[in-house]
């Protein structure tokens, strides 16, 4: 065993015997952060295959023009080389003693403790801790303390910024300034090749003897991109010597910093960090520890009364995550399909945004969500570039986007083809088009939870009516007169340049329905608004294109058996026994023997498709049908995304399947917080860990908002005896209780009335109701 998840009471994750298959697992799902900077968990020591990566949210940069532009791994200032009576500190040489490294979910710390046997036998206890601060935004604290256990011992520790890290070979960064000031603050500078962002690092270390602080002297050395200090300190027996490294980074993206000269960034840098020095680790990790509580945990905390421990670590961690890897303090950045935690999809954002996290922070924190559809609105340039590059109108959203004006920036090649030995070429840039429908889908979603009407009028109108433009002009006239979409990728990207993909029709038809009827109730209600708009967008002409071809538009109905088509070939495809893949240890298995051609052909699925359009549009259908098409298309689901087991689980619950709901539930919430050694290496998976949340809330929890009512039906699983969280509806606060047999609602905001649907019949809730199950 290497993963320990026996602790959750204590909120620890753990990693608890050193074993370097590991390595990339822990550097993941252990990572550090605050949405500005997220810090891998990388150990301090240097370990060969160990992946350093340091990102700061909206950096990007495109290193060459066959690459796309991608999070940039800043300089490292994690790494700390170790000698201990002249021998490498290493846990693959000696021996291990004992071993621990945890990550306390409610404080953001990690606290790794070792006792070491060094290869000429002498014994020494090593404990790293380690933080990002959750409200400093540009603080990481490092801190180790070192014991001798056999007498006396010289220790040896060097480290500093270190800028030769790149992105698998690809060196975003240019080297600049490197300086020591006072003796003690050592400076590095770089600067992005291509997108000219200037990251300015500060690093200081300090020392204390059992707390008393001691003045070391390092010696300074400076070599290609790389600045560190080296120091000798004599430790007696029995006493113990606290290092502390506390690093910052600032860069010209910071909203606070735009226009500022190199020189005068520098000198905001210095002074933050001459600041911070000022404060001590204890200090620091306690008021990030405050923030941690005010902003998630005794604000919004989910509770689970379980038989499995492990379910409320999973929600937690869920949490957790979501905080580290969201760039809540800047409009012009969004969420990763890998958060910050890994060079996995390049720092890019796709529908996992909309369609999976975005909900979370809807209910949780509407600020967060409304940032987060605000940058949806800020990338409407590369949105009509994309359109017009593809001769469209409107605004048709890149299926990856980085920057604001980036446009698309997925790659166009990926893994090995297995068949042709050639690469495979990646359509989801070119063809996966649902992502314009998702967008208007979460800025609606947004406005429905939270009624914000100036984001609506600052943006939201825009984007729904302007996505609705782009698939006005998307659909193509068929011989039958009705109009389709041709030549896709849907959501389940097993299936390559299919027709009338029936997720991505009924998301446009949804999309254009949309846009009419707020195109007629601007020009109704809101005349000013109405005609900027329509200066902008040219409504006046779209709203009969909207109608006539909202009549026309193809949308794929069930078949006898009440199974509708994912699209026009699939129910045709050949079938093939699918329980190896099933059953397979590691996704993507299929690819092992087939090529990307062949699975297309095949009735197979990657991830959820039609069941996501249930959920989406839940009211169109009835529960049969959605029976009918969990039982056809569930069993040839490889789940071979980490998407599809959360959408899975709401459903089943739905259809009252709660055993079957409660062992998805339990399989998505081991995706990164699970045994499996490998899933994590190149970063958590954002959406999944979101889709854990949506599992208990819009699953166990029942809650959703249908056509912009809120309805909550219940149903916990036999494992659970309560579920307890908070959401926020139109800026009433609720506090939610619910047991097998009683469902409480308190509206902790009291200011006005909230109206909703408990299975089926309606209740008002100012104070407080109860409600027997
Ligand atoms: C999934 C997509 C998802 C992407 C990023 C892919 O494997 O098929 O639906 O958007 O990963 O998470």
């Amino acid at each position: 065993m290497a993963m320990d998840y026996s602790r959750a009471a204590d909120w620890i994750v753990a990693e608890d015997s050193f074993d370097p298959e590991y390595l990339g697992k822990c550097e993941s799902i252990m990572c550090q952060g605050n949405g500005y900077l997220c810090l891998r968990n990388a150990t301090d020591e240097f370990n060969p295959g160990e992946q350093r990566d340091l990102f700061v949210a909206g950096t990007f940069n495109k290193f060459d023009d066959n690459e796309v532009t991608e999070l940039p791994n800043a300089a490292d200032i994690s790494r700390l080389d170790l000698r201990l009576d002249g021998v490498r500190f290493s846990l693959l040489t000696g021996k291990v003693e004992s071993y621990d490294r945890a990550l306390n979910l409610k404080t953001g710390e990690t606290t790794r403790r070792v006792v070491w046997t060094a290869p000429n036998g002498k014994r020494y206890q090593l404990v790293f801790s380690r933080f990002v601060s959750l409200d400093r935004l540009h603080l990481i604290v490092q801190k180790v303390e070192v014991t001798p256990l056999d007498g006396d011992m010289e220790l040896d520790i060097t480290g500093g910024i270190n800028g030769q890290m790149n992105n698998g070979g690809s060196q975003h960064f240019s080297e600049g300034d490197k300086r020591l000031f006072e003796g003690r603050h050592m400076q590095y500078n770089q600067t992005t090749g291509q997108s000219g962002i200037h990251f300015v690092f500060h690093t200081t270390f300090s020392f204390a003897m059992d707390g008393v602080p001691q003045d070391e002297k390092g010696f300074i050395v400076m070599d290609r991109r790389i600045i560190k200090q080296e120091f000798k300190v004599a430790i007696p027996a029995g006493k113990t010597l606290t290092i502390q490294k506390l690093s910052t980074v600032y860069t010209s993206r910071d909203r606070d910093s735009e226009g500022l000269e190199l020189s005068a960034l520098q000198e905001k840098a210095l002074a933050g960090q001459k600041g911070i020095c000022a404060l001590g680790y204890d200090a620091l990790l306690a008021e990030s520890a405050r923030a941690w509580s005010a902003k998630v945990w005794d604000n919004v905390p989910v509770t689970i009364q379980s038989e499995n421990a492990f379910d409320q670590l999973a929600i937690r961690f869920s949490q957790y995550h979501l905080y580290i890897m969201t760039p809540m303090h800047d409009n012009r950045m969004n969420i990763g399909a890998k958060g910050l935690s890994g060079e996995g999809y390049k720092g890019h954002t796709f529908w996992d945004t909309e369609m999976f996290i975005l909900p979370y922070f809807i209910y949780s924190a509407p600020e967060v969500a409304r940032s987060l559809e605000e940058y949806r609105w800020l990338s409407l340039p590369g949105a009509h570039k994309k359109a017009s590059g593809n001769q469209y109108e409107g605004a048709q959203f890149p299926w990856e986007s980085a920057w604001i004006d980036d446009g698309e920036v997925t790659p166009v090649w990926g893994a090995a083809d297995i068949v042709t030995g050639l690469p495979t070429k990646i359509w989801s840039g070119f063809i996966e088009q649902h992502i314009t429908a998702d967008v208007a889908y979460g800025a609606w979603e947004y406005y429905q939870v939270t009624g914000d009407q100036d984001f609506m009028d600052r943006c939201g109108y825009e984007l729904i009516l302007d996505t609705g433009k782009f698939w006005a002009s998307r659909l193509e006239e068929g011989t039958d007169g009705l109009l389709h979409i041709n030549d896709v990728v849907g959501p389940d990207e097993y299936k390559e340049h299919v027709d009338d993909n029936a997720f991505t029709n009924y998301m446009a038809a949804w999309n254009i329905r949309k846009a009419l009827e707020y195109s007629r109730q601007l020009k109704a209600e809101r005349p000013e608004l109405y005609s900027a708009l329509d200066k902008k967008l040219g409504l006046a002409a779209l709203e009969p294109q909207w109608e006539e071809k909202l009549n026309r538009i193809y949308l794929p109905q069930t078949r006898e058996d009440l199974v509708i088509p994912q699209d026009r070939t699939y129910l045709t495809l050949k079938d093939i026994d699918l329980t190896k893949y099933k059953n397979q240890k590691n996704v993507g298995s299929i690819y092992r023997d087939y090529n990307q051609e062949q699975i297309t052909h095949m009735q197979v699925s990657k991830q959820a498709d039609i069941l996501i359009m249930f959920l989406l549009l839940e009211n169109q259908f009835s529960a049969d049908v959605k029976r009918a098409n969990w039982s056809y298309y569930e069993p040839r689901t490889l789940h071979d995304s980490s998407l599809s087991l959360s959408t899975h689980c709401i459903l089943a619950n739905d259809m009252g399947n709660r055993d079957m709901a409660y062992q998805l539930f339990s399989s998505a919430a081991a995706i990164d917080v699970g045994p499996n050694m490998k899933t994590s290496d190149a970063g958590i998976h954002a959406a999944s860990l979101a889709g854990i949340w949506q599992s208990v809330v819009f699953g166990f929890g029942g809650v959703r908002m249908l056509d912009g009512k809120l309805r909550i039906d219940p149903a916990l699983p036999d494992a659970w005896t309560g579920l307890d969280f908070y959401i926020y509806w139109h800026g009433q606060k609720l506090h939610i209780t619910l047991s097998h047999t009683a469902l409480n609602i308190e509206n902790l905001t009291g200011t006005e009335t909230v109206e909703l649907t408990v299975y089926g019949k309606a209740y008002q809730v100012q104070g407080q109701i109860c409600v027997e199950l």
